[in-house]
């Protein structure tokens, strides 16, 4: 169940100019958090913006006896709520919903674990790769963004053991181009007896082309979707996507933030996703 609570900022770690990590104190939301799920924020304690904003759980934070005791947040800053918290100050108190949303559902060996990221879209990844690494499951991090400085917190997934793939458009790091270079051609080289599921999250046109590598070569995926969201809790309707079934049959709208975010990938109806 989520729980609504004050959560006082432990620490704003500024990893540059428009990415933060941000530490809350929520044990209760720490301890009942899945992978790939999110919390509801309230950005500042005024009017402006009146609304949470969804951030994915990004770590789970422990306490020295090893208590879960609160959660951070990957945080990019695009507009006015995540502009306020690229800037918040440790002590401030802000409200604090979750954990919400369907987790990743982490497989095990001898399945391996790709996991695909572009840019921010790295939050949801640290909490699923702890998951994967309890499970002993091989794991590899696929990770693009435009440059190499815009690539962070690589070391959080090696002191995990998982193998790091980068890709950068510039060539500045790792290989040059999308991620979905190198991923093309370690889905062609895996002998399809070798089991693997692939976890993506990044901007729509991105995910859109994981998927349809993955449809191509026989795999599963499951996508986490970063709709807009005014509630987080299924009453406002403002984060829905059309989807597939479970089972197939006609796309119908559903929300997000309580189906979701993360979907089979098949289920998605691409064409109609609005993108970013
Ligand atoms: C489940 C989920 C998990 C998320 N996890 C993270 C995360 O871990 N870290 C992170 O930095 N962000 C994350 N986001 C995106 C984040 O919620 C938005 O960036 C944020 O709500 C924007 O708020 P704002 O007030 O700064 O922008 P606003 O001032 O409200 O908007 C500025 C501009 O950004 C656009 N915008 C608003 N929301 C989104 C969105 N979801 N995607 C793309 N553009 C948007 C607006 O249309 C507008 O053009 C997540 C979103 C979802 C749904
Ligand atoms: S965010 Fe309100 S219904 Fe999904």
């Amino acid at each position: 169940m989520p729980v609504d609570i004050d959560a006082t900022v432990i620490a704003n770690r500024r990893l540059s100019a428009d990415y933060n990590v941000l530490s809350l104190d929520a044990p209760e939301i720490a301890a009942g958090a899945r992978p790939g799920q999110f919390v509801m924020i309230k950005t500042s304690g005024g009017q402006d913006p009146l609304l949470r904003r969804p951030f994915s759980i990004f770590e789970i934070l422990h306490d020295t006896s090893g208590r879960p005791s609160g959660v951070s947040i990957f945080n990019k800053r695009i507009g006015v709520g995540t502009t306020l918290l690229s800037r918040v100050e440790p002590g401030t108190r802000l409200p604090l919903l979750g954990p919400l949303g369907r987790p990743f559902e982490p497989v095990d060996p001898p399945a391996a674990a790709w996991l695909v990221a572009g840019g921010v879209g790295l939050a949801p990844f640290v909490t699923l790769a702890t998951a994967l690494s309890g499970r002993q499951t091989p794991t590899t991090l696929f990770y693009g963004a435009r440059r190499a400085d815009e690539l962070y917190c690589v070391d959080l997934f090696e002191a995990l053991g998982v193998t790091i793939v980068l890709a950068t458009e510039d060539g500045s790091r790792g290989a040059r181009g999308r991620i979905t270079v190198p991923l093309e051609a370690a889905l062609n080289e895996r002998p399809l007896g070798n089991p693997v599921k692939l976890y993506v999250c990044g901007p729509t046109p991105m995910m859109r082309a994981c998927a349809q590598l993955a449809a191509a070569h026989g795999r599963a995926c499951d996508v986490s979707l970063e709709q807009v969201m005014g509630c987080g809790l299924g009453g406002c309707y403002s984060c829905v996507v059309p989807a597939r079934g479970t089972g197939g049959g006609a796309p119908h709208h559903i929300r997000t933030c309580i189906e979701g975010p993360v979907f089979d990938a098949q289920r998605v109806v691409w064409d109609a996703v609005a993108g970013h």
